[in-house]
């Protein structure tokens, strides 16, 4: 395989000063020196072994840096930093909904200002691989894909479905405009870019990567095109004319790049995403990576002469309320710290210097390690007390009027809260059910909290009190990121479906007649809101002012604080929750200003404090599970499996692939259990990267209903069964290792929602090499219309 980008350069959309810098940098940091005139050529092409830049073998040794989540302020110093890490590239997403949020109306200024940041890495000395989407992923709000592709009725989303194509080809040209003129091959710094992502994770349409391939090339990309999958999903929608690599974890260097080899037989062989470290959900320990692990191999690649990304090599932060979720359904913590090399505020960590070292020793001719720059400075800030509130209740403004509730995005919202109102007649004590909450819901009757719904948990249902007189529901709905992984990123947000209310025995009536008030928790709705003196509990909108001498950057310390989202000066920090890992909010220097500086908090469960300090130190692994409102907790007991038959007794092997374990006949049943006697290592742990279904004619059975029921044992390192289901090879469930920790046999029950009849279970041992502990061997699988005996514990 040739893929081949070769032209002249015209240096007249840099700047001059970008010009004198580059030229400066690219000499000193050993890049092919750029000569101001005539204009030289670069080239860049993917040849039958190795990368080649202007004809000579590269190694690509890529970092991730999301613009979006730096501060713009910081963009240059972030740049420098991945560039002392050792990097000669960085790799950076596009996410669609950052550039158009509003359908036909980009923006690529400020904070979304792409090519300044491309232009920027190239003054800094590095090469940019752009993955500009439709589809990223990456933790963002419904994985980059904008909300109001949900207003099409019947959209299939990453498909040929002409109401998601014709968009996502337009803005692909958009992007095109914008950044084709900053290919290598017209002397800017990209120097290859990504179709789609991950898509064999989600689809196998070939075409569908073409029509989003040909849109690239419409749009001015002349530069290699390539998609990135995981090893298991290489085949989905795989073309012979996009470059692939590979996406992997700790452990996966030798079978990924082996399955990578068996699709693409030449050229040189690249990682997509290495994770050093991974996102964190809220409820979740903090993750972090192993640092000698992670140094083991990237030795080995670089040994190989394999190019890489890390995966983050600086995550940052999820300003705003872009975090997305992870499936089954966890929302995404706003810091991205993701234990990368380059710490969430810029910092030098362990991990950077070790990899930096390995770096240092495999640079390539003319390459030379520079230093970090200098670190920002760092502030405390006293303790405050916020003694004005707003509560959500009393400042809702017109509503909408509506016959039965909808969801948000039929009313033209996007993100944010929402209210909905009714008035029910006296009467007795009543059951209110909605269809289905998206995300967290507080109910209301004349303004006193009667309970509160929950997705995680499918908590949809509320009692209400018996009442003399005619009486007011509120129902204040809360939605976080959407989805960004996965047949879920289709999450709609607010009241789903009908809302009905039941008296004892006799049939649900949907009551008629709401206002819906939708509070999008941006700049025009916290202009409006009236303070007064803080009284009493409930959701309300916090403000005070924190006084700062000299501005530095800072971590808010929320610990005293429920659930909700921060600003600082009209910035969103983000969203906080009490449950934790993440009890801070990082605020850039450049954010504050010396003397009086204005904080907001959104709370809507209510502060055990109103108080607010800045720390000279981020926490991000406190968690605090008795502080979650209604999660369910896992079932009670431990499954009886004497007397029953398995459906399957199967034998896994080490190898890190898919195996298939098919019944001898389908078998119905509600709950699936497995009863987990041994490991291929010999030893006392188990782990599991997935677990699928089959239904009849071996189809994979969905699983957005499904529930883990019980397990006998999790990683307090965030290895939760959940992971299980998230469809990502690289997270695993691991039951706890060390001396106190249980052994053999360990068992798994998932409560499938409803009764299926099941030809088969699929599993994924988890990612990595031969060392990694717990992949398993014998196993037995029950199926059954009853929970095995244990006590399932309500809503
Ligand atoms: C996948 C995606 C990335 C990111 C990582 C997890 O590999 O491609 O965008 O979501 O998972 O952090």
């Amino acid at each position: 395989m040739v893929m081949r980008s070769t032209s002249t350069i015209p240096w007249t959309f840099l700047t001059m000063r970008h010009r004198l810098l580059s030229l400066a940098l690219l000499a000193a940091l050993g890049m092919p020196a750029l000569a101001a005139d005539p204009a030289p050529a670069h080239t860049f092409t993917i040849g039958n072994q190795d990368f080649l830049l202007d004809g000579k073998p590269f190694v690509i040794r890529c970092g991730e840096i999301h613009f979006p989540r730096v501060p713009r302020e910081y963009w240059r110093h972030r740049l420098q930093m991945c560039k002392a890490l050792g990097l000669n590239a960085v790799c950076v997403y596009l996410f669609w909904n950052f550039h158009e949020w509003e359908e036909g109306r980009y923006d690529w200024s400020g904070q979304a200002d792409v090519a300044e940041f491309c232009r920027l890495a190239q003054a800094e000395g590095l090469w940019v691989l752009l993955r500009p989407g439709p589809y990223s992923c990456a933790e963002w709000e419904m994985g980059g894909l904008p909300w109001w592709l949900l207003q099409k009725d019947g959209i299939k989303l990453r498909n040929r479905d002409p109401k998601f194509l014709e968009p996502a080809v337009r803005y692909l040209k958009e992007v095109g405009r914008v950044l084709a003129p900053l290919q290598i091959t017209r002397g800017g710094p990209l120097l290859m870019a990504q179709v789609e992502n991950e898509y064999g994770s989600y689809g196998g349409d070939a075409e569908y990567m073409g029509a989003l391939r040909q849109a690239m090339i419409d749009g001015g990309f002349e530069v290699p095109l390539f998609a990135c999958n995981p090893a298991g999903a290489l085949k989905g929608g795989l073309r012979s004319d996009l470059f692939q690599v590979v996406n992997f974890g700790k452990g996966g260097v030798k079978n990924s790049f082996d399955a990578l080899r068996k699709i693409q037989p030449t050229g040189p062989q690249m990682n997509g995403e290495y994770y050093p470290g991974w996102f964190d959900t809220w409820g979740s320990r903090h993750h972090t990576g192993d640092d000698q692990g992670i140094v083991n191999d990237l030795a080995a690649m670089l040994t190989e002469r394999r190019s890489f990304s890390l995966y983050m090599a600086h995550g940052g932060t999820s300003f705003g309320l872009w975090s997305g979720a992870d499936r089954p359904f966890k929302p995404d913590t706003s810091s991205y710290d993701y234990d990368a090399p380059i710490s969430e505020a810029g910092w030098v960590t362990p991990k950077f210097t070790a990899i930096r070292t390995l770096f240092g020793q495999h640079l390539q001719p003319g390459e030379v390690l520079t230093e970090p720059p200098a670190a920002n400075p760092v502030i405390t800030i006293p303790s405050v007390t916020l003694t004005a509130a707003a509560p959500v209740l009393a400042n809702l403004g017109t509503p909408i009027v509506d016959r039965v509730p909808r969801n948000m995005e039929a009313y033209g919202q996007s993100r944010g809260c929402i209210v909905y109102r009714t008035t029910i007649p006296a009467g007795p004590a009543l059951r209110l059910k909605v269809g289905a909450i998206h995300d967290f819901g507080w109910v209301f009757v004349e303004g006193a909290a009667v309970g509160t719904l929950d997705r995680r948990s499918g908590r949809t249902t509320v009692v209400l009190p018996a009442r003399s007189a005619p009486a007011r529901i509120e129902i204040l709905v809360e939605a976080m990121g959407r989805v960004n992984f996965g047949g879920e990123v289709f999450d709609r947000k607010g009241l789903l479906g009908p809302v009905t209310l039941q008296d004892g025995t006799a049939a649900p009536v949907e009551p008629t007649g709401w206002e819906v008030v939708p509070l999008p928790l941006d700049a025009p709705q916290l202009a409006r809101l009236t303070y007064g003196p803080a009284t009493g509990t409930g959701p309300a909108f916090w403000r005070g002012s924190l006084t700062v001498a000299k501005p530095g950057d800072t971590f808010l310390d929320l610990r005293t604080w429920g659930k909700g989202v921060v600003w600082i000066n009209g910035h969103c920090l983000g969203r906080f929750w009490n449950i934790g890992p993440t009890q801070t909010a990082y605020v850039p220097g450049p954010w504050l200003q010396a003397g009086a500086n204005e904080v907001v908090v959104l709370d809507l469960v209510g502060p055990r404090s109103p108080v607010i300090a800045g720390l000279d130190k981020p926490i991000l692994d406190e968690v605090y599970p008795a502080l979650d409102f209604t999660r369910t907790r896992r079932a009670e007991g431990t499954p009886v499996f004497a007397g029953l038959s398995p459906v399957a007794t199967a034998s896994f092997t080490a190898e890190a692939t898919w195996q298939t374990v098919r019944f001898a006949a389908p078998a119905p049943g509600r709950y699936l259990a497995l009863d987990l006697v041994s490991a291929v290592d010999g030893g006392s742990t188990a782990a599991i990267a997935e677990l699928e279904l089959t239904g009849p004619g071996g189809a994979v059975l969905p699983n957005t209903t499904w529930r883990i029921l019980a397990v006998d044992s999790e990683d307090p390192k965030g290895l939760e069964a959940e992971n299980i289901l998230d469809g990502q090879p690289a997270s695993c469930w691991q039951t706890a290792r060390g001396a106190k920790a249980p052994g053999f046999p360990h068992h798994l029950v998932v409560d499938l929602g409803e009764s299926r009849a099941v030809t088969g279970l699929r599993y994924l041992p988890r990612a990595g090499d031969a060392q990694e502990p717990g992949r398993l061997k014998e196993c037995r699988m029950f199926l059954g219309d009853q929970p095995f005996g244990l006590t399932v514990t309500g809503k």
